[in-house]
């Protein structure tokens, strides 16, 4: 069969050729067969794909069904509740929003309300008027000498390079515009993120825009930008939900010479991301390098941001607060579930503990060493909507970030392809033609109007519940159908600690004992007899 279709690519154009000494007019249909015979030939000799051998240039058509893959499901075969990562009812909230067109639903909830999963809140009925405003929290421990009020949603960490200058434009402006904090990602502070916002600098183990030569972090060169009046916090990456403990390679291809100058690193070779910071290897090392940034602030929050992994190595990191007396001002903790430009298969579907189980953990740690009021804690993993925010404010949570939201706001249509530059909104492609689709001007507005209307959402959720404050959120709000008969609040379904219960040597919680044993200041390593260390 195969045979047969070469001789067919070989003998159609020859009988056209025949057929135009007789008609000349039918020579014209050869612009069209002879690329496609000319296809056919390549796919038959090729020997890289088995598919365009056996089926030469039908088979072309298996690779351009995958190309749009993503957008038959979005458009012909998902439903408004299933999509993954985000259901189209979730994105569809964003654009709303972000647009300012209707987001109301009709007819009611399409939402299975008896299946087990369901969650919900409780009205009250004495509802209150909750200004949208007043929901603010200033971030800043009592090291702090320069306190942020910030947003209670804020734009999780995205560099420059997954997304393009645009995105970085919209995002920073859209801060502007709506008074909350934009985060540089770990790639480095660039001028697209000198556009008025608020910034977070993310200092990764990279040390972009602050590394000496051989990739060690430069304290100058770090004093010298993180003094600039738009920077209100440091955040040390120790981990991302999507790739937890994996380092990255920025290949010498991919360097232009504006990369190397905002990076601080040189053109022509590739350029390491290692797994882990070069600086400390202990947790007492990382409260002494928040010291020293916090110092070379001249006293701004610093925190950190982790994907909880190995239970015991964040209580000792609480031990080491402890030991140290060095507060971090603020801790993000990211999901499982988070998102990346790119990211191995195994790391994002398989490493790292999702977001709720990782927030009830770090909120119980901290209020069982008693810190918990010392250190604010952002949590980010997946929030579209008023309900995520005030759901993981409840669990554990002071504030939100958001990345995929953000994105979604600038346009983002979840196409799902955001490793391979050809994102085809701009979003996160640095092709200077795709990125031109993306109208700053128009998209900053988008990123301000979702922030806003996101934050008046959350405010009419809490007034409904009869709260006025999102500190007095608490984790029994939140209430879960966890079998057909049966109803419980998150209380119910996780263990939460009192505070200063694992300050006490004796009677320590049972299902905290081995790892709180297991934790030692000094050390990240496991250590089985703790017997005369803290
Ligand atoms: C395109 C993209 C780039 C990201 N880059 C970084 C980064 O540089 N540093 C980091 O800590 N997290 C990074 N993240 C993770 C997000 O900051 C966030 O923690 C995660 O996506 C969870 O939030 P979300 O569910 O709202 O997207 C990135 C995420 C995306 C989608």
């Amino acid at each position: 069969m195969r045979r047969d279709f070469i001789i067919t690519l070989i003998v159609v154009p020859a009988l056209i050729f025949g057929f135009g000494y007789f008609y000349p007019f039918v020579l014209w249909s050869l612009v069209v067969v002879v690329p496609l015979s000319l296809v056919g030939l390549y796919d038959f000799f090729q020997v890289k794909h088995s598919i365009r051998r056996n089926f030469p240039l039908i088979g072309h058509l298996r690779y351009f069904f995958e190309l749009i893959r993503p957008e038959i499901n979005q458009y012909f075969v998902e439903s408004n509740t299933d999509g993954a990562p985000f259901s189209r009812e979730e994105r569809s909230i964003v654009y709303q929003r972000a647009k300012r067109s209707m987001d109301t639903l009709p007819f009611g909830t399409q939402k299975d309300v008896y299946e087990t999963g369901y969650e919900w809140v409780n009205h009250s009925l004495h509802p209150k008027h909750v200004d949208p405003d007043s929901l603010r929290i200033t971030i800043g421990g009592p090291q702090c000498k320069k306190p942020y009020s910030a947003s209670i949603l804020n734009i999780s960490a995205m560099s420059f390079g997954a997304l393009s200058k645009n995105a970085v434009m919209s995002l920073n402006k859209g801060a502007k515009i709506g008074n909350f904090s934009h985060n540089t990602g770990e790639g480095g502070l660039t001028n697209y993120h000198r556009q008025g916002g608020d910034v977070v600098w993310q200092i990764g183990t990279g040390y972009f825009g602050c590394r000496t030569p051989e990739g060690t972090f430069c304290p100058d060169q770090f004093k010298e930008k993180a003094n600039s009046d738009h920077v209100k916090m440091i955040e040390i990456k120790l981990s991302q939900g999507a790739k937890p403990g994996h380092g990255g390679i920025l290949p010498a291809a991919k360097i232009t010479p504006e990369i190397a100058e905002i990076r601080n690193v040189p053109m022509g070779q590739d350029v390491l991301s290692p797994p882990a910071h070069s600086t400390f290897s202990t947790p007492e090392g990382l409260l002494e390098f928040v010291q020293t940034l916090r110092d070379l602030t001249g006293g701004k929050p610093i925190g950190f941001k982790l994907c909880i992994g190995k239970r015991r190595e964040f209580i000792a990191i609480c031990k080491a607060i402890i030991s140290t007396g060095i507060y971090p001002d603020f801790i993000v903790v990211d999901g499982g579930e988070g998102g990346t430009g790119a990211a191995p298969l195994e790391f994002s579907n398989h490493i790292g503990t999702p977001l709720i189980p990782a927030l009830v953990f770090v909120h119980n740690v901290l209020l069982g060493f008693g810190i918990r009021d010392k250190i604010r804690v952002i949590s980010s993993g997946k929030v579209t909507s008023g309900f995520d925010i005030v759901k993981q404010i409840c669990i554990g949570a002071d504030a939100c970030n958001s990345a995929r939201a953000m994105m979604m706001a600038l346009g983002c249509i979840q196409a799902l392809r955001c490793n391979n530059n050809t994102c085809p909104v701009g979003v996160t492609t640095q092709n200077p033609i795709l990125v031109a689709g993306l109208v700053v001007s128009d998209k900053k507005v988008r990123v301000a109007n979702y922030h806003k209307e996101t934050v008046n959402s959350v405010a009419e959720i809490i007034g409904t519940m009869g709260i006025e404050r999102t500190e007095d959120l608490r984790q029994w709000h939140i209430m879960k159908r966890t079998a057909p008969n049966e109803v419980k609040h998150y209380g119910e379904i996780y263990e939460y600690l009192h505070e200063g219960d694992l300050l006490k040597d004796e009677n320590l919680p049972a299902t905290f004992e081995r790892a709180y044993k297991a934790a030692v200041a000094d050390t990240f390593e496991h250590i089985e007899d703790i017997s005369g260390r803290h």
